[in-house]
């Protein structure tokens, strides 16, 4: 920090990277007034030099060598928007070496390698700032660590992928068919030719291993999320979740009880008093439940160039400010909780399922035999003609039972003459509660 100049090294100028030099410049003022300092992006890293953009940069800043940036003596932040492990990871660790501070807005490295980052930026006194990498334009993170510090939060549930919210309210709206509606949402640019980490719900698996650490002060890893996506999901799966009053959203699920943690990503009915029912398309939310605090929700844009730079300029907002408090490297808080995970037995909820049956008699008897004994009480039951009135569709809404228990009779059910097929089996949240 020269001359009240904050010098700022951008690593990418993509989407995300452009619409923080538009907020950088656009916002300068509001900057300068809130941080009595001015921000300055001194050196960009891109691919291509010589590629025509939209934006207006200063003569020379633009280069394609990272070491202008984690080198430099002049930059005292590094901003990453170029995403993935590598070089983002090498970069980030070179800069904390230089004594730069950080924000970046990615949830792979931050979900896979932050620990290693935030010790690196602890023993070299520097902030290291992520805001950008969870639910992009809502301030979630800032709110678990600052606004719900005084609370112990209880439960975090998060619609944190914007092209499956979308591809689910499609499918929902329209009763259109899974592969229908990604086709459209590739040709729109919401979704990537290679679907996989958004579809197989890896994305939402690295936001909430992100938001499971800072929700629960625990030390969340990756594995520790367990993670099934959508395109198992289909078009009738959707109409009778409707005709029971739930709508079928790919859900991250934090919950904790008793100090016990589960952490999941999973396509979850969710009631449709809900407020999470109502997230429709791209957009974002994340409810949270506090002891103290109750129901919250956040709710707005996941991605998109301005949302997503707006989270990482506030970042370097605070750093700014540390800068001038001489705090930096000060804010973060270990996790000091001990990380212990919840078994089968020990994560409760209420399920839905959905069987094709022989339409013979006392088909529904033996169901509710191994249903009672395992323990597993209904809450709705839903019978329809299938396959011409030859076989029976039945759908079960169960009360609270252990994911233990409701494996164990999914598997029964499949060893059951009668039962040709159990097609689907969803958690559900939300409706009448224990
Ligand atoms: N692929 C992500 C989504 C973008 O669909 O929400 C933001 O991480």
């Amino acid at each position: 920090m020269k001359n009240s100049k904050v010098k700022v090294g951008l690593m990418g100028l993509g989407t995300v990277g452009t619409g923080v030099v538009r907020i950088v410049q656009g916002h300068q003022e509001d900057l300068q007034k809130q941080t009595g300092l001015s921000i300055e992006i001194a050196k960009v890293l891109v691919q291509n030099v010589e590629k025509t953009r939209s934006l207006k940069l200063a003569e020379g800043i633009v280069t394609t060598d990272a070491a202008d940036l984690f080198d430099n003596p002049e930059i005292d932040v590094i901003v990453e928007v170029i995403g993935g492990i590598q070089p983002a990871k090498e970069y980030i660790l070179k800069a904390l070496d230089n004594g730069k501070h950080i924000v970046t807005a990615n949830k792979d490295l931050m979900a896979l390698h932050g620990a290693e980052i935030l010790s690196k930026a602890q023993e070299r006194g520097c902030d290291v700032f992520y805001e950008a990498s969870v639910a992009g334009g809502i301030p979630i993170l800032r709110a678990l660590v600052e606004g719900f510090s005084s609370d112990r939060i209880t439960k975090m549930m998060g619609i944190v992928n914007g092209t499956t919210n979308y591809i689910m309210t499609k499918m929902s709206q329209e009763g259109a068919d899974y592969t229908e509606v990604l086709k459209e949402a590739q040709a729109l640019g919401y979704a990537e030719s290679d679907p996989t980490a958004d579809v197989e719900g890896h994305d939402a698996a690295r936001k909430m291993a992100i938001l499971g650490t800072l929700g629960f002060h625990v030390d969340m890893s990756l594995e520790d999320v367990d993670c099934k996506g959508i395109s198992k999901v289909s078009a009738e799966d959707i109409a009778y979740a409707k005709k029971l009053g739930y709508e079928i959203k790919l859900l991250g699920i934090a919950q904790r009880d008793d100090g016990l943690i589960e952490v999941s990503v999973q396509p979850t009915l969710v009631h449709h008093t809900h407020p999470l029912a109502s997230v429709n398309g791209v957009f974002n939310a994340v409810y949270v439940h506090g002891e103290a605090v109750g129901e919250t929700m956040f709710y707005g844009p996941g991605a998109g160039e301005l949302p997503t730079a707006t989270a990482v300029v506030s970042d370097l907002v605070t750093v700014v400010k540390n800068m001038k408090l001489g705090v930096n490297g000060r804010s973060s808080v270990a996790p000091y909780r001990e990380k212990r995970l919840k078994s089968d037995e020990q994560i409760v909820s209420k399920y839905f399922l959905r069987l094709i049956v022989d339409d013979k008699r006392g088909v529904l008897a033996q169901i509710t035999r191994i249903l009672a004994e395992h323990d597993v009480s209904l809450e709705q039951v839903l019978q329809q003609p299938y396959n011409g009135g030859t076989q029976s569709e039945i759908i079960l809404i169960t009360h609270h039972a252990s994911r233990k228990n409701l494996f164990a009779v999914r598997e029964q059910f499949a060893e059951l003459e009668s039962i040709f097929e159990v097609k689907s089996l969803y958690r559900v949240e939300g409706g009448e509660e224990k």
